[in-house]
C-alpha cells in the first residue's frame, strides 16, 4: 500500500483570495485593489505565476525589482503569499536564442514561440534555467513574512498533453531502458510481433505520434502499449521538471509547503503518478457547465485521493465567467458560494480565484475576476465574492484539516482510462470519465460519503469499492477486491473491466480476466450500439424489497455478453439475440451473509444505475437521510477530534424542505438546527451543520 502523507499550509482558516498579477497596471491601481481586498476578507495571493521574462531578461540577467515591489506590497497590507516560480511560459529570448526548448506538437511540427505551456519537458535547457529561476526566487523570498506555498509552474501538460520531439524520443527510450531492460522485454511487452513491429535496437523507437502509430488523433493509436508507455513518459518528463524546481526551492527553504495546479480529471497527466512528490494537492476548478455538481464533485474527490483523505486546496475558480470556451455564460446568482461551498464540503481548506483583477490585454482579458478593469466594488459579482469571504471568516478553523469519513471507495486509474480510450474494437462513445461519473452521480444523489482513490490504494477501510471501466487490471488489484468480499463488502464494476495487463496486452482468459472467479461471470461477446439505440434491462431484485421495487432501465453503447459461472442474474437484457441473458449479476462466493460482487455488463441508464448502487450501499447501511431529495448534496467533514461538520447543499433551483437528519448549530447563521425538524432550503442554499455528538 503507498502511503501520501500530506504538509499543508499552516492558517486559522479556509484561505480565500487568488491569482494576482498586478505587474500589468501602474502603481495607483494596487492600492485601490488591496482596498478592495479588505472588503472581500481576502488573506492570500498567489503572485508571480506567469513573469519568467522580466525576472530574467536575458541568459545572464536577474531582475527582481518589480517582483520586490510585488511581494512587499502584499506583505504590507498584511496578506499571505503564494509563491509561483514563472516557469509555466518561456521569454521570447529564451526560444529565439535556444529553439529547442519550444515543444514539438502532436502533428510533430516544432513550435517556434508563442502562447504557454510551451517548453519541451526534456531540453536540457529548460530544465536547467527553469531549475535555476525556481532557486533563485526560493533564495531571495524564503523567510519572506506571510509565504504559505509554493506554486511550481502552471498546470503542467496545459497545451495538448506534452512534447514529441527529438530530445523527448531519447528520454523516452532512456525511460525504456530503465523500465524494461532489453528489448526482448520491449517488444514482448508491446507485442511487436504483430505488423512486424520487432525493435532491434532503441534507435528505432519513436514517440507515438501523427507522424508513427497515431492516425485521427490522439485516441487512435495502432500500439495501445507504445502510447501507454508515452504517456506515462511524458507525465513522468514532466514531473521530473516540477521535482527539478522543488529539489532547488528546497536548498533554502526546508519547510514551507511546496504543490502545482491540478487540473482534476485531466487525461494527459496520471496525477497519481505525481501525488507523493506534491506536498499537497491543489486543483483549478473550471466546470463544463452550469449544472456539474455531481462532477465538480467528484473531481475534489479525485483530488483529495490523492493525498490519502488530506485537505487540498481549490487553487483557481472563476468569480463569473471563463475566458476560453466558445460560449461563457455567467456563474448564476448564488452558484459561485454554493460551488465553493461545495468544495469546502468535499475536502478545500482554500478557495481560491483566477484572478483577482481582470488582465488588461490578451486572450485571458475578459476572463472574470474579482475586479474588473474599472476595479469596481458595487457590482453583482464583487458582493458575492464579498459575501462569501465574510462567511469563511465566520466559518473560522471550524473544519480546517478535518478529512471525510467515508466507507465507500471509487476506483479512478489513469492507466485505465488511456488504454479504454484508445482502443480499437470497442465503443468510441462509451468513455472512461462519463462511467465513473455515472456511479459516483448515483453515490452522491444517495448522499455516501466517497473516496476516489487509486488502484493502490489501501482498501481495507472500506465497505464498498466500485470499479467501474477498469480496464487495466494490474498487480494485486484482483486479490485485494476478493478481500473486500471474502470479509463481507461489497464490490461492483462494469463492462470492460480486466480486460488487458499493465502492458494493455489482453489476458489469454475470458474476460473480465483474473476478476472472473470474483464475479462469478465470464464474458462471451461484446455488441456495441450507436448513441441513442437502448435494449431494456429488467432489474429484478430476487431477495425482493428495495425502495423503487423492479426497474427497466434502457442500457446503451455496450451489451456484454455473460455466462454466469456461479453469480446470480438480476438484471437481464429485453432484447436482441441475448435478450434473457444477464445484464447485472451478483456473486455471493460465501452464500447470503458473506460478501457481493456485483457485475454491470452494459451501460445502464441514471436509473438503472441509481438502482443498482442503492443495493450496494443499502446493504451497509451507507445511504444517506436526503437521498431521495433530488439535487440535495450531503458532504461531511471529521476533525480529528471527531467533530462532524455536515455541509448540506441545495443545487436545486427551487426551496426544498427536508428532515433534519441531526441536530447541531449552522455556523454560518448561529440557527440551531433539531433532528427530524423541517429544514427549509432555498435554492442554491448551503448549511453548515456542526453535528452535536449524540450522547
Ligand atoms: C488556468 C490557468 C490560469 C488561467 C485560467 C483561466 O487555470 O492556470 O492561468 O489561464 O486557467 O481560466
Ligand atoms: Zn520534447
Amino acid at each position: 500500500m503507498i502511503r501520501m502523507p500530506a504538509r499543508l499550509p499552516a492558517g486559522s482558516k479556509v484561505r480565500y483570495g487568488g491569482d494576482y498579477n498586478p505587474e500589468q497596471w501602474p502603481r495607483e491601481v494596487w492600492e485601490a485593489d488591496y482596498a478592495a481586498f479588505d472588503l472581500a476578507s481576502i488573506d492570500t495571493v498567489t503572485l508571480n505565476v506567469f513573469s519568467w521574462a522580466t525576472l530574467q531578461p536575458d541568459e545572464d540577467t536577474y531582475d527582481f525589482a518589480l517582483l520586490d515591489a510585488v511581494v512587499e506590497r502584499a506583505v504590507a497590507g498584511g496578506r499571505d503569499v503564494v509563491l509561483a516560480t514563472s516557469t509555466g511560459a518561456l521569454p521570447p529570448w529564451l526560444a529565439h536564442r535556444h529553439p529547442e526548448v519550444e515543444r514539438t506538437d502532436f502533428q510533430g511540427r516544432r513550435h517556434v514561440y508563442g502562447q504557454r505551456h510551451n517548453a519541451c519537458p526534456s531540453s536540457p535547457v529548460y530544465r536547467r534555467l527553469s531549475a535555476e529561476l525556481a532557486g533563485r526566487i526560493a533564495e531571495r523570498y524564503a523567510g519572506t513574512p506571510g509565504l504559505v506555498a509554493w506554486h511550481v509552474g502552471n498546470e503542467y501538460g496545459g497545451f495538448d498533453g506534452g512534447c514529441w520531439c527529438e530530445l523527448c524520443a531519447a528520454g523516452f527510450r532512456d525511460w525504456l531502458r530503465e523500465r524494461y531492460g532489453t528489448l526482448d522485454r520491449l517488444n514482448d511487452a508491446w507485442n511487436g510481433a504483430f505488423w512486424s513491429h520487432t525493435f532491434t535496437g532503441w534507435a528505432q523507437v519513436v514517440p507515438p505520434n501523427m507522424l508513427s502509430e497515431h492516425w485521427r488523433g490522439p485516441d487512435h493509436t495502432a500500439f495501445q502499449g507504445i502510447t501507454l508507455d508515452y504517456r506515462r513518459f511524458m507525465s513522468d518528463a514532466m514531473l521530473a521538471n516540477f521535482r527539478d524546481e522543488k529539489a532547488r526551492i528546497r536548498e533554502h527553504d526546508t519547510s514551507t509547503p511546496v504543490t502545482t495546479n491540478f487540473m482534476g480529471m485531466f487525461r494527459p497527466i496520471d496525477y497519481h503518478r505525481w501525488a507523493a512528490d506534491l506536498d499537497f494537492a491543489s486543483w483549478d476548478n473550471y466546470p463544463p457547465g452550469q449544472r456539474e455538481h455531481a462532477r465538480m464533485a467528484l473531481a475534489h474527490d479525485v483530488m483529495r485521493g490523492l493525498k490519502d483523505g488530506a485537505p487540498f486546496w481549490v487553487m483557481e475558480q472563476t468569480p463569473t465567467i471563463t475566458a476560453s470556451r466558445d460560449v461563457n455564460p455567467l456563474k448564476r446568482p448564488g452558484m459561485l458560494r454554493l460551488w465553493s461551498w461545495q468544495a469546502v464540503a468535499h475536502g478545500a481548506d482554500a478557495v481560491l480565484y483566477f484572478q483577482m483583477r481582470q488582465s488588461k490585454g490578451a486572450c485571458e482579458k475578459y476572463h472574470g475576476a474579482v475586479l474588473d478593469h474599472a476595479g469596481r466594488t458595487d457590482t453583482r459579482s464583487f458582493r458575492e465574492v464579498a459575501a462569501l469571504g465574510a462567511e469563511l471568516d465566520t466559518l473560522g478553523d471550524a473544519v480546517l484539516g478535518a478529512r471525510t469519513p467515508a466507507r465507500v471507495a471509487l476506483l479512478f486509474d489513469w492507466d485505465s482510462w488511456w488504454a479504454a480510450e484508445m482502443t480499437d474494437g470497442f465503443n468510441r462513445h462509451a468513455r472512461y470519465v462519463d462511467t465513473v461519473l455515472a456511479y459516483y452521480r448515483a453515490l452522491w444523489q444517495a448522499g455516501a460519503q466517497v473516496d476516489v482513490v487509486p488502484v493502490t490504494a489501501d482498501l481495507d477501510r472500506y465497505d464498498v469499492v466500485l470499479a467501474p471501466m477498469l480496464h487495466v487490471l494490474s498487480g494485486d488489484v484482483a486479490a485485494r477486491l476478493e478481500a473486500v468480499v471474502a470479509r463481507g463488502g461489497s464490490v461492483l464494476s462494469s463492462y470492460w473491466s480486466g480486460r488487458a495487463d499493465e502492458d494493455a496486452n489482453a489476458y489469454l482468459m475470458d474476460a473480465p480476466g483474473p476478476l472472473g472467479p470474483l464475479f462469478g461471470v465470464r464474458v462471451e461477446e461484446t455488441d456495441s450500439a450507436e448513441p441513442g439505440v437502448t435494449n431494456p434491462v429488467t432489474l429484478k431484485d430476487g431477495d425482493g424489497g428495495g425502495p423503487d421495487g423492479d426497474v427497466v432501465s434502457p442500457a446503451s453503447l455496450v451489451f456484454e455478453v455473460v455466462v454466469p459461472q456461479g453469480a446470480e442474474v438480476v438484471g437481464t437484457y429485453g432484447a436482441e439475440f441475448y435478450a434473457g441473458t444477464p445484464a447485472v449479476t451478483r456473486h455471493r462466493p460465501d452464500g447470503r451473509d458473506g460478501g457481493e460482487a456485483w457485475y454491470v455488463a452494459t451501460a445502464l441508464d441514471d436509473v438503472g444505475v441509481a438502482w443498482v448502487t442503492r443495493r450496494v450501499l443499502d446493504r451497509h447501511g451507507l445511504v444517506g437521510p436526503y437521498a431521495d431529495v433530488d439535487d440535495v448534496e450531503l458532504a461531511v467533514r471529521e476533525g480529528a477530534d471527531g467533530a462532524r461538520t455536515a455541509f448540506v447543499l441545495n443545487h436545486a433551483a427551487v426551496v426544498v424542505d427536508v428532515v433534519a437528519h441531526a441536530s447541531g448549530t449552522d455556523l454560518l447563521t448561529g440557527r440551531r438546527v433539531v433532528a427530524g425538524e423541517t429544514l427549509r432550503l432555498e435554492p442554491a442554499d448551503v448549511v453548515v451543520l456542526r453535528e452535536e455528538t449524540p450522547r
